[in-house]
């Protein structure tokens, strides 16, 4: 908690507190209403979220969706913040595939605009910089090393953003765990590895350096990270959807949406032998205190 309360020293912005609903909230700390997917009813989704008491970020993965995220933030009194920040799959150079285009539904490719994003960042309810980080496994052939140095830079950037306005990071990451936990060993950030999807060792490292990691739908349908949800401290895990992927059992082939992150924490208690009201309890004071909200 010290530690908390100095980093929160020298913000001129908090996120404002809003005050807890029921002991069953949750917070989905991984929502991308801010995508096409949402372009005709976002606004159904996010009040179904409120009303089933779970609250949600949403974030970006462009400095368009970024701009979206933060006008959805500012609609609503209370429990959706927004995360503004460029994710590595829409880095400039990038030759972005036509299926990751349709799956991304956005189709230019982007450089890190400092200010711009800057200015951004400080909108009052924007409580992280992210998504940011880096992706390997959806580099183009024979451009392998060209496109991992912009990633890079783009992540240098974003890095630099957050410390420079004190703000915690969401870092994705895909099959790129040891350059990314080289990088970020440099700096002194609070964040959440977002969509964890490492080893056990690599979840230490992330742990050791302080990191939140996030799980969503993927630990309902899937058994390779039991072990990391199961024997990681629960004061360093976050529950997210990452909606409209990923969708959780019992839902599977229908679209995510904030209000099924339940399933999510429901996995976490049973993989755990705990009941679902300590996961609530505990994921949603962790969001909490991360993202100051
Ligand atoms: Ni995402």
């Amino acid at each position: 908690m010290a530690q908390l309360v100095a980093r929160l020293d020298g913000i001129e912005e908090v996120a404002g507190s809003s005050p807890a609903r029921s002991t069953n909230m949750l917070i989905d700390t991984h929502a991308h209403i801010n995508f096409n997917a949402y372009k005709k009813n976002g606004d159904e989704v996010i009040k179904r979220a409120l009303q089933n008491d779970v609250f949600l970020i949403n974030v970006g993965s462009q400095y368009a969706t970024s701009q979206r995220a933060v006008e959805y933030a500012k609609k609503y009194p209370e429990g959706v913040f927004a995360a503004v920040g460029l994710h590595p799959i829409h880095t400039k150079g990038k030759k972005i595939k036509e299926e990751i285009n349709a799956w991304r539904n956005e189709r230019e490719a982007e450089e890190f605009d400092y200010e711009a994003y800057k200015k951004l960042a400080q909108e009052p309810k924007v409580v992280a910089i992210g998504e940011m980080g880096l992706d390997y496994y959806h580099l183009d052939k024979g451009q392998e090393e060209e496109q991992k140095i912009l990633q890079k830079e783009n992540f240098l950037k974003q890095l630099k953003l957050a410390q420079e306005l004190n703000k915690p990071v969401i870092v994705h990451c895909r099959e790129a765990h040891n350059d990314l936990i080289e990088i970020l060993k440099n700096y002194k950030l609070a964040g959440v590895l977002h969509s964890f999807s490492g080893r056990w060792s690599q979840a230490q490292e992330y742990l050791e350096m302080g990191f939140y990691l996030g799980f969503n739908g993927i630990i309902t349908f899937s058994r390779d990270y039991d072990r990391v949800v199961a024997e990681a401290p629960l004061e360093r895990l976050l529950v997210e959807t990452d909606c409209p992927y990923l969708t959780p059992v019992p839902h599977r082939g229908k679209r995510n949406e904030p209000s099924y992150v339940k399933f999510v924490a429901q996995k976490i208690a049973e993989l755990r032998g705990i009941n679902f009201e300590e996961v609530a309890g505990v994921t949603t004071r962790n969001a909490r205190e991360l993202f100051r909200i």
